[in-house]
């Protein structure tokens, strides 16, 4: 089947590209501004980009292509892969290890498919829709945890308006759980949240920031909304959204919509 031949591909390019990524980290790097002090890309980003979009197009050559650093190919395909060569930039080049390759590909906007390469901490997650989440073959489950005074959740400050986003989005939450780590990647969170070693995590960001992660959590039993409870719309540029293990998906809910 199409989708299997997809999830194979998507392993086999996030493998080879964090070989690009291995080879560079922790090494000298130049970095490229992208217009905001705390945006840019290395070499390592715009390689391994290169090494994804050249394995997917060689086996899925009409499928449309969604890549942080090149950006758009539309092909009028039902099928969409969005690639995040290095999500976690910073954090590599401070040599911090919760950086990760993203691989997800969407069918008619819904993420099917999602493939992370933690690189520096050799795992390598994976799910496809309706058939499970696994980490390095091994399968993974979200916690059961519904009490928010017991959970610990990932939070993002992005690279602008942080301040508001301290305010607005996170002061609401963080008193009301034990603990919340910020880990400088998108990936990290996701992956956590997926096997059970976060409850939450709450973020707004791109579609190649978060395609993957999302058939994670939701193929390890976790939930995935935007901020009132709706199915996430990935068709918009840049959706706010809320992953969590599904047992305290409600009451986290609740905070936002009182
Ligand atoms: C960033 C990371 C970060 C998040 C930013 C993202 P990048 O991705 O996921 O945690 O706060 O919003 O843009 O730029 O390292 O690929
Ligand atoms: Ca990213
Ligand atoms: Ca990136």
């Amino acid at each position: 089947m199409i989708e299997d031949q997809i999830l194979e591909i998507a392993k086999q390019a996030a493998l080879e590209a964090g070989k690009i990524v291995k080879k560079y980290y922790l090494s000298e790097l130049t970095l490229h501004s992208k217009g905001h002090y705390a945006n840019f890309a290395t070499q390592a980003d715009l390689e391994s980009e290169q090494k994804i979009i050249q394995i997917l197009t060689q086996n899925f050559p009409n499928h449309n292509i969604i890549a942080e650093e090149s950006g758009r190919v539309d092909k009028g395909s039902k099928y969409s892969w969005a690639i995040d060569p290095i999500d976690g930039t910073i954090p590599f080049v401070d040599g911090i290890p919760t950086f990760g390759v993203s691989i997800g590909a969407l069918k008619n906007n819904i993420p099917i498919i999602g493939v992370i390469n933690m690189v520096a901490i050799n795992e390598l997650y994976f799910a496809q829709k309706g058939k499970g989440a696994y980490l390095n073959g091994k399968k993974i489950k979200v916690r059961q945890e519904g009490m928010l005074e017991n959970c610990t959740i990932g939070l993002d400050l992005g690279h602008t308006d942080r301040i508001m986003k301290l305010e607005k989005f996170f002061r609401p939450i963080v008193e009301k759980v034990r603990y919340a780590y910020l880990f400088g990647s998108a990936v990290m969170s996701l992956c956590y949240v997926a096997r059970g070693m976060l409850d939450a995590y709450i973020i707004r960001a791109n579609v190649w920031d978060l395609a993957a992660g999302v058939v994670l959590i939701e193929e390890a039993g976790g939930k995935v909304t935007d901020m009132v409870g709706q199915e996430v719309d990935f068709a918009e540029g840049k959706p706010r959204i809320i992953c969590s293990n599904g047992a305290v998906h409600e009451a986290i809910l609740k905070i936002y919509n009182r």
